[in-house]
């Protein structure tokens, strides 16, 4: 398999601070690096998704605001980091990972600011926008069959590692606990001060299971009562790009299925319609797996009297715009230019 991009650029240049997202002390706030503006997402409130619901208010972390666009930053930097810590990444290493996209961004931005060499296996059926952004940043790409999902490219990884195990630094973000932690100390922490510890409820959609694993956990330590409900899609094959069915894909290692206390299933279409109703009611532009997440939010929140549905919308929509759905919705807008 040829890659799309060949080793290119300039010479590697290290950081050389291994947490390069934590200021020295000192520092002022100015002039740092762009790794630094990865977590503390904004917390949003939705105002018109969820009229009819009383007493009870839903958020979202709005993880676009990270400077690759989407919350696989956060795990993204912590692997790298902690790899680069534990001595696992070094500069003469190929940094490699599979991924359907957003990963394989953050990636590609982290192994370019610290001059790391990054190869990404996606499958083919990925975004177009998303290919060419990993592009952008430098990475090397190969593509897989789309008909076998997310599993095709881990397991062309996998079978690239085991031939030549030295040659790279295999980020395993289904497997590496660096994933998870990056939410457990970052995501976490942030929902629990900006709701100022009043949060009930979290929901999250699965893809890794990162994101759920390491804020879910946290939450319920810092809130024993608090109640987790994490999404996956309700079909095998769907349309809603970085979430997994677990029960028809490798299921990832790092996924604890004790720490959700229920465990909601959104049909595509019904993900499609509410990144829809988010765009046109709340003004927020944000990807599918979003709107799989506010439809589990919103089905915790129905039923509920009172409390604080917390969820996290995983990326911006301005990458799926080519996608068909949108492709149809934008040729019924009005005002379409002929
Ligand atoms: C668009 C999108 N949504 C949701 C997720 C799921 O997040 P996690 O991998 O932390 O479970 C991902 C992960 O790749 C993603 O890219």
């Amino acid at each position: 398999m040829d890659f799309v991009n060949g080793p290119q650029g300039p010479p590697p240049l290290r950081s050389g601070a291994p947490y390069a997202s934590i200021p020295a002390p000192g520092e002022p706030p100015a002039g740092r690096s762009v790794l630094a503006q990865i977590g503390n997402t904004p917390l949003l409130a939705l105002h018109r998704v969820t009229v009819g619901l009383g007493e009870v208010r839903v958020c979202a972390k709005a993880e676009w605001f990270n400077p690759g666009g989407s919350v696989k930053d956060r795990a993204a930097l912590r692997i790298v980091e902690d790899a680069e810590a534990a001595g696992r990444l070094t500069p003469d290493r190929i940094l490699l990972d599979s991924t359907s996209g957003n990963t394989g961004i953050a990636l590609a931005m982290i192994g370019a600011v610290k001059g790391y060499r990054v190869q990404l296996v996606m499958p083919a059926s990925v975004s177009e926008e998303r290919k060419r952004i990993v592009l952008s940043y430098g990475a090397e790409v190969s593509y897989t069959e789309p008909m076998e999902g997310s599993d095709g490219a881990l397991r062309e990884v996998r079978r690239r590692v085991e031939a030549d195990p030295d040659r790279y630094f295999y980020a395993n973000q289904y497997d590496n606990p660096s994933n998870w932690r990056a939410h457990h100390d970052g995501t976490a922490v942030e929902i629990w001060r900006q709701t100022g510890g009043r949060v009930t409820h979290f929901v999250a959609a699965l893809g890794t299971t990162g994101t759920f694993t390491g804020t879910a956990r946290r939450l319920k330590a810092l809130a024993p009562g608090l109640h987790a409900a994490s999404v996956q899609p309700a079909t095998p094959i769907h349309g809603i790009e970085g979430l997994k069915h677990l029960d028809s894909a490798i299921v990832p290692g790092i996924h604890d299925p004790a720490l959700a206390d229920e465990e909601l299933f959104v049909e595509t279409e019904e993900a499609y319609e509410m990144a829809k109703r988010l765009a046109r009611e709340e003004g927020i532009l944000a990807g599918y797996s979003a709107g799989a997440a506010l439809a589990g939010a919103l089905r915790v929140a129905r039923r509920l009297e009172r409390g604080l549905v917390v969820t996290v919308f995983p990326d911006g929509g301005d990458r799926y715009l080519s996608t068909t759905y949108w492709g149809e919705e934008l040729a019924r807008a009005p005002g379409r230019r002929p």
